[in-house]
């Protein structure tokens, strides 16, 4: 059994910002504290991202002792093979939003998708769950917005309420479609149950 503040406090082990901010917004709606714990876990080398994400939970959570939650995340590109996926946040670094608008020049199906795992490990007990979250989308032809963070400025949502991009959303907006979002409620529904 978890004691009263272990049920109402989370440890997100991120160095982003960004990130931390988009959960401690999911978090408060569920009345839970979330601690940003600022080390830099170890991230294999996998083309799967739940393999990545429970890895970096075991060694945050090894490293820092505390029940703790990481969060793995990735741009796959349907017409690119689901490029860059698990190496988005090399390809960020290297190509940039610039260099993938010119991986897209001339393609036409520019359907992606984002996704994001969500892994808890608990140093006492070995418990190492994870949860998926999957947003649709599609890359724009030019970068467009100023808030978030990544290749929020180039992906825009399905449907009837795409016309912005993550980069064009508050973080509440973002919140209501994003992959991390959706992976942090399954993580929650979970957490609050296994009590
Ligand atoms: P990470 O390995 O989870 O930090 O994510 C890999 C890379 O994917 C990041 O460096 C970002 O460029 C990109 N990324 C992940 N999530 C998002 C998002 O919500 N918006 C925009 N880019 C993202």
């Amino acid at each position: 059994m978890k004691t009263p503040l272990e049920k109402k406090l989370i440890f997100f082990a991120t160095t982003n910002f960004h990130k931390f901010n988009e959960a401690r917004a999911v978090f408060t709606k569920h009345g839970i504290a979330v601690a940003m714990i600022r080390i830099k876990s170890l991230e294999i080398q996998e083309n799967d991202l739940e393999a990545i994400a429970k890895f970096s939970a075991m060694d945050a959570a090894k490293k820092c002792g505390l029940p703790i939650i990481v969060e793995d995340a990735g741009l796959f590109i349907k017409a690119l093979n689901g490029f860059p996926g698990p190496y988005s946040s090399y390809i960020y670094k290297t190509l940039g939003i610039k260099g993938v608008l010119k991986l897209m020049e001339g393609i036409e199906n520019r359907e992606a998708e984002f996704r994001s795992v969500v892994a808890y490990c608990e140093p006492k007990t070995n418990i190492l769950e994870a949860f998926c979250g999957k947003i649709k989308g599609k890359i724009t032809e030019k970068a467009r917005g100023k808030s978030g963070f990544g290749f929020d400025p180039i992906f825009q949502l399905l449907g009837s309420k795409g016309l912005k991009t993550f980069a064009e959303m508050s973080i509440e907006e973002k919140n209501q479609y994003s992959h991390r979002a959706k992976a942090l409620h399954a993580f929650i529904k979970w957490f609050l149950r296994s009590r």
